[in-house]
Order: structure tokens, then C-alpha cells, then sequence
């Protein structure tokens, strides 16, 4: 009787970890995808980046930070030049408000997720609430 008090939480532990993990890698080679496409050109595969011109994604302020104004910064583009860890960046960031709800949300996850990053998910309601007020 007493193992089974023992068994049952590492077992939820467990399936617990194999759900999240099979969630993420969905998500994860969803946003790959449209990282390749539409980010990688100026980000860099690796998220590295291009000095002078566009900005690493490796653990900023932005990336890790509030997700209303990530989320912003995908759909309106960034254009400010302001400094980014020190380094101030000269090309211009389009707006990216093609990308539908469900692509904003896995592109973002996946960064926040890549890179040496490591923060919570961006859910495509997030992304649907923040597009709606910004327009
Ligand atoms: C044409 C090149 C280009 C493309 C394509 C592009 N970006 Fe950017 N991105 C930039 C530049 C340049 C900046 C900085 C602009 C500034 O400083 O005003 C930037 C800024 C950012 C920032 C803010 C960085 C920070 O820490 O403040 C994020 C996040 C970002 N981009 C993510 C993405 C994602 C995700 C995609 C693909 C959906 C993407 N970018 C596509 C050039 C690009």
C-alpha cells in the first residue's frame, strides 16, 4: 500500500512530462517552419542575428519579456533603432500581420524556446486578443 503512494505522484510526474514535451515539439517544428521562412533571412538560423543590422533573438529584454509587445512588435514590424543589450540595430523590421494567429503563436513560442532562450508559451488567443486592439 505504501508504494502505491509513492508510485502514483512519480507516475504523474511523469506523464505529465511526456504530454508537455509532445505538445512542444508540435508547436516546435510548427514555428520552426515559419521562423525558416519569414525570420531566418535577417535573424539568422541560429537566432545570432547580423551586427549593425539586425538584432540576435538570444535573450533579450523583448523576447523574454512582456508578450503583448513582442506579440506587437511581429504584427506592426520595429522601426525605433533603439538599443538592444547595449548594440543598436539599422534595418527595418516589417510589420508581419500576414502571418495568421496560429503561425505568430508557434514562431513565438519557438523563439522564446530556442536560441538559449527558455520562456512560457504564446498561445494563438494571446496573439488574437493583442492583433484586435492593435490595428
Ligand atoms: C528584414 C529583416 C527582418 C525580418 C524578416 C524579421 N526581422 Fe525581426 N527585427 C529586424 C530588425 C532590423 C529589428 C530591430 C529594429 C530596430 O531596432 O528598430 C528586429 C527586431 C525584432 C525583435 C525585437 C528584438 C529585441 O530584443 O528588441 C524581435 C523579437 C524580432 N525582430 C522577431 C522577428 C521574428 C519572429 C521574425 C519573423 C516572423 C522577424 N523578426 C522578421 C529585422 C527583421
Amino acid at each position: 500500500m505504501k508504494r502505491i503512494f509513492f508510485l502514483i505522484p512519480v507516475a504523474s510526474i511523469v506523464l505529465i512530462g511526456m504530454t508537455t514535451q509532445q505538445i512542444d515539439k508540435k508547436v516546435m517544428d510548427r514555428g520552426k517552419k515559419v521562423y525558416s521562412q519569414y525570420c531566418s533571412p535577417c535573424h539568422q538560423a541560429d537566432g545570432s542575428g547580423v551586427p549593425g543590422l539586425n538584432p540576435p533573438l538570444e535573450k533579450t529584454t523583448h523576447v523574454l519579456g512582456n508578450k503583448s509587445s513582442l506579440i506587437k512588435i511581429i504584427l506592426k514590424g520595429l522601426n525605433t533603432h533603439e538599443e538592444i543589450n547595449g548594440e543598436t540595430y539599422n534595418n527595418v523590421m516589417a510589420p508581419h500581420n500576414h502571418l495568421t494567429d496560429q503561425q505568430i503563436s508557434d514562431v513565438l513560442t519557438y523563439v522564446r524556446n530556442s536560441f538559449g532562450n527558455k520562456a512560457s508559451l504564446i498561445t494563438v488567443a494571446e496573439v488574437k486578443s493583442v492583433r484586435a486592439k492593435t490595428k
